[in-house]
C-alpha cells in the first residue's frame, strides 16, 4: 500500500528549494495553494525540451516531430490525469484564467435573454468574473450561489434556489482555495442537469490534493494549473468532446478546426507543456505500483490517495494544534469527523493582528504563508474578514509534522504576546 510518510525523505529530496534555510533554520513552505513548489525532474525535463528539442510544429525535421510527439504525449498523460476518456478533449493554455476567459466567450455565444447562469460564492475571482463578463455581454443573468457562513461550505439549498429550466451554466470550484471546503461536484452535475444547465468546475485547488475523474464527476468542462501541482505555469482545459467540437472558439486561423488544437490559440509552451506533463509523472511515481508502461491512471489515483491520506492527517493536527491557542478563529471545517471534506488548506485569524502581520511574522522566522483574501472576495465578504482578511496555512505532501508543530509553536509565542 502507498504511504507518504514512509517516502518522505525520498520526496523532499526531489525538491530542491525544500533545504533552503531562512536566518539559519529550514523553511516551511506553507505557501502551496500559490504555487507548490517543484522537483527537479520537472524542471530536468522543461530544461532538456528546450535545450535539445525547441522547434515549432509539424516541420519536417527531427526537433519539430520530437515536439510534435511531446505535445500528443502531454495530451495523453493529462488525459490520465484527469480520467478523460480521450486525450483529445484536454486544451493548453497559458493558465486557468487565460483559458476560462477564452471558453467563456464561446459559451456565451450559445445564451439567449432570459437565460440564466450561476456562479459561487466560494469561488475564486477566475471562475466567478469571466462569467459575470460573458453574461454581460449576452445580455443573461447572473446569480451567486450562497454559502453556509457556519462552516464555510456551499449552501446545496441556494443552489436548488436558483436553478431554473432557464439555467444555462453552472461554474463552480471543487474546492476552496482560502478555506479549504470540498464541494460535491457529482451532486452539483446531476442536479445541474436535471435543468438542462452545462457544469464548468474550477478543479484547481482540488488537484493537488484529490485524484479527479471528470467521467465519475459527470462535469461538462474542468480547467486545473500545473504550477499548483509542481510543474510550471501553464492551463489545462477539459471538455466533453461533442462540446469541444459544437463549440465555437476565438480562434485564429492558424489554429486548427480539429481537436485538441481549435482550442489552442497561439504558439504554445512547448517545454512548459513537456515539464507540466512530467510532474504528473512525478506524482504516479508516488506510486508503489510498479510501472508497466501503459497504468499511468491507475498509479495517479494510488498516489493521489495516498497523498490525500497523508494530507489528512496533516490538516487534522494543524487544525486540533490551533484549537489549542486561545486567541486563535480557524474558519471552514473545523470537526475531526469531517477533516475528508476539505483539502488540506486552513484559513485564521490571531485576535487583535492584522492577517499581513502575523504573515510578516511567521515569514521572518521561515514559514511562508499567504494574508488577505486570496482572490475570494465573495467568501471572505460573507465571513466577514474584510479588509484585513485571514492567515492561509497550506499544507502539501512534501511538507512534515514536525514543521506544522513550529509553525503552530510560532502561532502560539504570537498569540501569546
Ligand atoms: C481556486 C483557483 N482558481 C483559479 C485560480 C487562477 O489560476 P491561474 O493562476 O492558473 O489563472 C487560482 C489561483 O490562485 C485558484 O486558486
Amino acid at each position: 500500500m502507498t504511504n507518504i510518510a514512509h517516502q518522505l525523505e525520498s520526496i523532499r529530496s526531489q525538491f530542491p528549494s525544500l533545504a533552503r534555510t531562512i536566518n539559519g533554520t529550514p523553511a516551511v513552505y506553507l505557501d502551496g495553494p500559490a504555487g507548490t513548489q517543484v522537483p527537479q525532474r520537472v524542471v530536468d525535463c522543461i530544461s532538456n525540451s528546450m535545450l535539445h528539442h525547441n522547434a515549432n510544429r509539424s516541420g519536417r525535421f527531427a526537433t519539430s516531430r520530437e515536439v510534435d510527439e511531446q505535445m500528443s504525449q502531454s495530451h495523453r498523460v493529462f488525459a490520465d490525469f484527469l480520467g478523460a476518456a480521450s486525450p483529445d478533449s484536454i486544451a493548453f493554455g497559458p493558465n486557468m484564467t487565460s483559458l476560462t476567459l477564452q471558453f467563456s466567450r464561446a459559451l456565451a455565444k450559445q445564451w439567449r435573454p432570459g437565460d440564466r447562469i450561476l456562479v459561487s460564492s466560494l469561488d475564486h475571482d477566475a471562475n466567478f468574473t469571466p462569467w459575470v463578463l460573458a453574461a454581460k455581454d449576452a445580455g443573461v443573468e447572473v446569480k451567486a450561489i450562497g454559502i453556509r457562513s457556519s462552516d464555510a461550505t456551499l449552501d446545496m439549498n441556494s443552489l436548488d434556489e436558483l436553478l431554473t429550466d432557464r439555467t444555462r451554466l453552472v461554474a463552480v470550484t471543487a474546492a476552496s482555495n482560502a478555506v479549504g471546503s470540498l464541494t460535491p461536484i457529482r451532486e452539483i452535475a446531476n442536479r445541474s442537469h436535471a435543468v438542462g444547465a452545462e457544469l464548468f468546475v474550477d478543479a484547481v485547488h482540488l488537484a493537488p490534493h484529490r485524484s479527479i475523474d471528470v467521467t465519475e464527476l459527470d462535469c461538462d468542462f474542468l480547467v486545473c494549473s500545473a504550477y499548483k501541482f509542481f510543474g510550471p505555469h501553464i492551463g489545462v482545459l477539459y471538455g466533453r468532446t461533442q462540446r469541444m467540437l459544437e463549440l465555437t472558439p476565438y480562434k485564429l486561423r492558424p489554429a486548427p478546426d480539429s481537436l485538441p488544437g481549435r482550442w489552442m490559440t497561439g504558439t504554445q509552451n512547448h517545454a512548459c507543456i513537456a515539464g507540466a506533463a512530467e510532474a504528473v509523472e512525478y506524482i504516479a511515481s508516488l506510486s508503489t505500483i510498479a510501472d508497466s508502461g501503459s497504468n499511468l491512471r491507475f498509479r495517479i489515483m494510488d498516489a493521489m490517495k495516498a497523498i490525500s491520506e497523508y494530507e489528512t492527517q496533516l490538516v487534522a493536527h494543524l487544525i486540533q494544534g490551533l484549537a489549542s491557542i486561545s486567541g486563535i478563529r480557524t474558519f471552514g471545517i473545523t470537526g475531526s469527523q469531517r477533516m475528508v471534506e476539505r483539502a488540506p488548506t486552513v484559513c485564521f485569524q490571531v485576535d487583535g493582528r492584522k492577517s499581513i502581520d502575523v504573515a510578516q511574522y511567521l515569514g521572518d522566522n521561515g514559514v511562508f504563508s499567504w494574508h488577505g483574501n486570496y482572490y475570494a472576495l465573495p467568501l471572505t465578504q460573507a465571513l466577514g474578514t474584510e479588509p484585513d482578511g485571514m492567515v492561509r496555512l497550506g499544507c502539501m505532501h512534501y511538507n512534515t509534522v514536525d514543521e506544522i508543530d513550529r509553525t503552530l509553536e510560532l502561532i502560539n509565542r504570537l498569540s501569546a504576546r
